[in-house]
């Protein structure tokens, strides 16, 4: 297992747009449970590989929070292959951040209800529905994978704000 290096907004290489995964390999897999200790270790609820430089499907989700006791199965931790949003009704605006724009928020109008059908690293076929914060995570995490980040999704002058902000920003 390793952290991998999250990229930050506005670098290029998260405009990239990820390619399905045809086959769940060893080496998919390991990828998986990697976005997964980087998620934990940037203490985020999200992460899509293409914020680790890696321009395939796949996605890592958990809200869970808090202690390992009050864990919420439904809330995660998810590995998603190659998610497909299949269905979505009505919208939720809800102030988002991102592991790739550290110390910024933006409010973002989505879905509120999705389904979605994707692969898990065991090779087996789920399909999913979602509401509230977790339909809203997985749509910011699909979209990493089309190349589009949150501020890209805000009206301009807020992402101009943001993107002078980045430029401030110095690793820790
Ligand atoms: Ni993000």
């Amino acid at each position: 297992m390793s952290i991998l290096e999250i990229l930050v907004w506005p670098d290029k290489r998260l405009e990239i747009e990820a390619t399905p995964i045809a086959e769940v390999t060893a080496e998919v897999r390991q990828l998986g449970t990697d976005l997964i200790e980087t998620m934990y270790a940037a203490q985020g609820i999200g992460l899509a590989a293409t914020q680790v430089d890696r321009h395939i499907r796949m996605i890592a989700v958990d809200l869970n929070g808090g202690e390992p006791e009050d864990r919420d199965p439904a809330l995660g931790p998810y590995v998603m292959i190659n998610p497909q949003i299949t269905e979505r009704e009505g919208t939720i605006v809800f102030e988002e951040g991102c592991l790739s724009v550290p110390g910024e928020t933006g409010e973002v109008e989505r879905s509120a209800w999705i389904a979605v059908d994707f692969t898990g690293p065991d090779g087996t076929e789920y399909q999913m529905e979602a509401e509230g914060l977790l339909s809203v995570c997985i749509q910011h995490e699909i979209d990493h994978l089309d190349g589009i980040v949150f501020p890209e999704r805000l009206k301009s002058h807020e992402r101009a704000r943001i993107r002078r902000a980045m430029r401030q920003y110095k690793p820790a």
